[in-house]
C-alpha cells in the first residue's frame, strides 16, 4: 500500500473544494456520475483521506476524525443536491420535447372530392326512398336474358342492334355488358313480393366512341313500381315530384308517344328546365311507361292483377343539363379539380 496521504486542514479542505467544484461543473447526469467516481468514491482523495486517519496519533484521531468526516458529508451534499438539480432540468427539458400543441394548425392534404355523378345517383335515390321505395342493384356483366329477352325485345328486334352492345366471348354463355339499367327491373320483380317501388341507379356500357355528347361508359337511374291499379297519372305525378327535386318546384314533366318493348304504351320524358343556361326550355330526359304484360309474364307476375310503370334516365345527361356542362369528357376525365366544383354536399 502506498504511503497514506498526510492529513491536513489544507489537503481536506482541497479534496472538499476540487469534488466541490467537479459537482458544479458537471452539465449532465453522466458527467456527474463521473465527478462523483472521482472525487466521493474509494480511489478519490478524501477517501484516502478517511484512510489515512489510521495513521494519525491517538489523541488527534477525535479531531481530524471530525474534520474528515464533515468534509465528506459537504462533498456528498454537494453531489445530492446537483444530482437533484440535473434530475429536474433533464426532466423539464424531456418535457418541453415531447410538448403537444393542441392549438397547432394541422398540416392540410387536399382530400379529394365525391364525384358529382355519385352525388347526383344518391340524391336520386334518396328522394326515392323518402317516397318509400327501395334501391336495387344488378351486375354489370349480365345475362342477356335479363337485358333483353326478359324485357321483351324480340330475338331479332332491331333494338337489340340499335343498343350498340358490348357482347362477351365467348357468344355461347349469352353475357353482355349491360346496355340499360332496365335488367334490374326484372330482377327485383323475380326477388322480391308484390308490390315492388325500386329504383336502380348503376353504370351501363355502349359502344360508343367517346366524345362530347357520348361515353362507352355512362350511368342511368330505373324505377319501377308494380301495385295494383297504378295509372300514367301515377308515372307522371313521380316523375313531376323527382324533376321538382333536382330542377326546382317550376319544373314539370311532358311525355311524347315513343316505342320501347318494355312498355305500352310508351313515352319519351321531357323535362321543363326552367332555370336552363339560355333560358328556360323543354329538355328530353329519358324514356318511361306503362309495364308491358309480356314482361310482367316474364318475372311471373299476371298482368291482369298487377300493373304498373317504368322510367329511366342518363345520369350523366341529367348532370350536364342540370349544370350547364358542356363536354362529357369533363365528367369522365377524373380531373380532381372538376369534382371540387360540385363541394362536397353528402
Ligand atoms: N332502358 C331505356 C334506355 O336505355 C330507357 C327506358 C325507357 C327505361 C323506358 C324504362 C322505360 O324503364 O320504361 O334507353
Amino acid at each position: 500500500m502506498s504511503d497514506p496521504t498526510p492529513i491536513t486542514e489544507q489537503s481536506v479542505e482541497d479534496a472538499v473544494e476540487a469534488a466541490l467544484r467537479a459537482a458544479a461543473e458537471a452539465q449532465d447526469s453522466a458527467q456527474l456520475k463521473a465527478a462523483r467516481a472521482a472525487h466521493a468514491a474509494e480511489a478519490s482523495p478524501i477517501a484516502k483521506l478517511n484512510a489515512s486517519l489510521r495513521s494519525v496519533p491517538n489523541e488527534q484521531k477525535a479531531a481530524f476524525g471530525k474534520l474528515v468526516g464533515q468534509a465528506r458529508g459537504r462533498i456528498n451534499q454537494a453531489f445530492s443536491a446537483r444530482e437533484a438539480e440535473l434530475v429536474e432540468a433533464e426532466e423539464r427539458a424531456r418535457l418541453a420535447a415531447e410538448a403537444v400543441d393542441v392549438t397547432a394548425i394541422a398540416p392540410r392534404r387536399a382530400a379529394g372530392a365525391r364525384h358529382p355523378l355519385s352525388l347526383l345517383m344518391e340524391r336520386a335515390a334518396d328522394l326515392f326512398v323518402g317516397m318509400g321505395w327501395e334501391v336495387a342493384e344488378g351486375p354489370e356483366l349480365e345475362n342477356e336474358w335479363f337485358n333483353f329477352d326478359a324485357l321483351n325485345f324480340d330475338e331479332d328486334h332491331p333494338a337489340r342492334a340499335m343498343q350498340d352492345t358490348f357482347f362477351v366471348d365467348p357468344v355461347e354463355r349469352h353475357l353482355v355488358m349491360r346496355t340499360h339499367t332496365s335488367p334490374v327491373q326484372i330482377r327485383s320483380l323475380l326477388d322480391r313480393e308484390l308490390p315492388v317501388y325500386v329504383v336502380a341507379p348503376g353504370r351501363t356500357f355502349r359502344t360508343d366512341e367517346l366524345d362530347a355528347t357520348h361515353t362507352p361508359v355512362f350511368h342511368q337511374i330505373e324505377g319501377i313500381a308494380i301495385d295494383r291499379g297504378l295509372t300514367m297519372a301515377h308515372l307522371k305525378g313521380t316523375l313531376e315530384h323527382f324533376a321538382r327535386s333536382l330542377f326546382g318546384d317550376e319544373a314539370k314533366i311532358r311525355l311524347r308517344p315513343n316505342f320501347f318493348p318494355f312498355t305500352e304504351p310508351s313515352a319519351e320524358m321531357d323535362v321543363w328546365a326552367p332555370n336552363a343556361k339560355g333560358g328556360a326550355r323543354w329538355i328530353e330526359w329519358g324514356g318511361c311507361g306503362m309495364v308491358n304484360p309480356n314482361v310482367l309474364r316474364s318475372a311471373g307476375i299476371d298482368p291482369d292483377e298487377y300493373q304498373g310503370f317504368a322510367f329511366g334516365m342518363g345520369i350523366e345527361r341529367t348532370l350536364m343539363f342540370r349544370n350547364n356542362l358542356t363536354d362529357m369528357r369533363d365528367i369522365v376525365e377524373g380531373d380532381v379539380r372538376f369534382s371540387h366544383q360540385f363541394g362536397m354536399v353528402v
